[in-house]
């Protein structure tokens, strides 16, 4: 099938079976390197993408549901203002995620910031099982992440830190 879709910010036309994974898609047709293959059933977080401001596991989403949607991948998302108050949290509150999961965990808190303008941690508790994660604790996350969400507002209002 033939389809179109925005890929971090660049129209993307394609030809591919309607049952393909976007997985698959950004690895194999579109040269995305940042999503892995890991569980192959939305659980891992290894091939997390933001759709249209949302978590989404790569894997699970196949062709079809993909017309005119909007995608972001980490590697895109890291040249971005956005990113610099999350980069910014998790230095100041000290949470280092590791290489597995850093970008997961990084579009996770975007995810997070795009829903709620001040999250709580009632609104982060449904976000952070969605990777295996290992080696941090959901507490740090979460404080990081109200940083961030603190210096994002800050920013809207033109003060830097
Ligand atoms: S490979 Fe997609 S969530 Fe695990
Ligand atoms: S920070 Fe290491 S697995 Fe998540």
């Amino acid at each position: 099938m033939k389809l179109d879709f925005l890929l971090n910010g660049q129209n993307q036309y394609i030809d591919v079976p309607p049952g393909e994974t976007l997985l698959k898609i950004l690895r194999s047709n579109l040269g995305i390197k940042s999503v892995h293959s890991g569980c192959g059933e939305g659980h891992c977080g290894s091939c997390t993408v933001l759709m249209n401001d949302h978590l989404a596991a790569s894997c699970m989403i196949p062709a079809f549901h993909l017309k005119q949607k909007q995608i972001e991948t980490v590697e895109y998302f890291l040249t971005t203002d956005e990113f610099v108050d999350i980069e910014w949290a998790f230095l100041k509150t000290g949470f280092l995620p590791c290489k597995y999961c850093a970008g997961t965990k990084v579009l996770m808190a975007e995810a997070i910031l795009r829903e709620f303008e001040t999250p709580q941690e009632e609104d982060m508790r449904s976000y952070i099982t969605r990777t295996w994660c290992t080696c941090t604790a959901p507490g740090p996350f979460f404080k990081a992440v109200s940083e961030a969400s603190a210096r994002r507002k800050r920013r809207a209002h033109g003060t830097r830190r």
